[in-house]
């Protein structure tokens, strides 16, 4: 049976989130991930410098013996699927289709709304993508430039924090959204906050969970139970492997914040 190591890409540490879904939904999977903190934050960065950046990324997951590429970051989901889908002969796998397709499903009135960095709002990729599958629905977007520093700082209960979504929320809650996607890796941290806040008559999409469901299905349709023993140790446990362009002081700490363990980290240049 066939071997899928599963390369995942992002920004920086926000795409934990979808490592610890795939890594709950799929538990023997080997994983290699990368995470671009010394050019972080790409949530503020061009389309053509997030391009080079998404293909840059996933060559370096191949170098390391990727065989499916998961971007993690809706950033460069939004920007640069299509031309990284163009450039590599592997599965591609991203944040936002399979959310867009959850959102559509779940909605009641059509109406969705979409936080995100501001990349991804001006990729206009939801506004796009929603109404090609639900021709009634309405997008209401919301950039929400503070909340990838609130949760890197680790203020995810904070008075400060629940103020600032708040404020972020009554945009939408204003256009009547009754679905909600969590369009950025940080924010499925900041759930409890944004549930609370949103209230019962909105749903919640998290995309962390969505992609890792179409990864999933993608695997076991390629061979039922995979055969995942060639990336194990000696000792049996398989090895995830997790590279970093920029180790700093306080990575390691952030790090568990969204994995909830302490892994070992690669200080790599990409
Ligand atoms: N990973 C980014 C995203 O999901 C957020 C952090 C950044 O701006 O780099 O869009």
């Amino acid at each position: 049976m066939e071997n899928w190591p599963i390369g995942i890409f992002d920004s920086g540490v926000g795409g934990l989130t979808v490592v610890r879904e795939i890594k709950r939904m799929l538990p023997r999977a080997p994983i290699i991930y990368f995470g671009d903190t010394a050019r972080t934050p790409y949530g503020i960065k061009s389309r053509k410098t997030l391009i080079r950046y998404a293909i840059e990324d996933a060559d370096f997951l191949i170098s390391k013996g990727a065989r499916i590429i998961v971007i993690a970051c809706h950033s460069a989901a939004s920007t640069a699927t299509a031309e990284l889908r163009r450039y590599l002969d592997l599965p591609v796998f991203e944040v936002v289709s399979p959310s867009v397709t959850q959102a559509c499903a779940i909605t009641r009135n059509g109406r969705i709304g979409i936080m995100g960095t501001r990349a991804t709002v001006a990729s206009g990729v939801y506004p796009e993508l929603i109404p090609a599958k639900l021709p009634s629905a309405t997008v209401v977007q919301q950039a929400c430039p503070l909340l990838v520093p609130l949760v890197e700082e680790g203020w995810l209960k904070r008075r400060e924090t629940r103020m600032i979504v708040k404020g972020y929320l009554r945009p939408l809650k204003n256009q009547g959204v009754d679905t909600l996607v969590l369009g950025c890796t940080h924010y499925p941290l900041l759930k409890p906050i944004i549930t609370a806040k949103a209230g019962r008559k909105i749903r919640v999409v998290d995309p962390s969970e969505e992609v890792a469901k179409s990864v999933r299905e993608f695997i076991l349709g390629m061979g039922g139970e995979m055969d995942f023993h060639r990336e194990t140790s000696s000792t049996g446990e398989k090895r995830d492997r997790f590279y970093l362009s920029d180790l700093a002081p306080h990575t390691a700490e952030i790090v568990k914040r969204f994995l909830g363990e302490q892994v070992v980290l690669e200080e790599v240049i990409v």
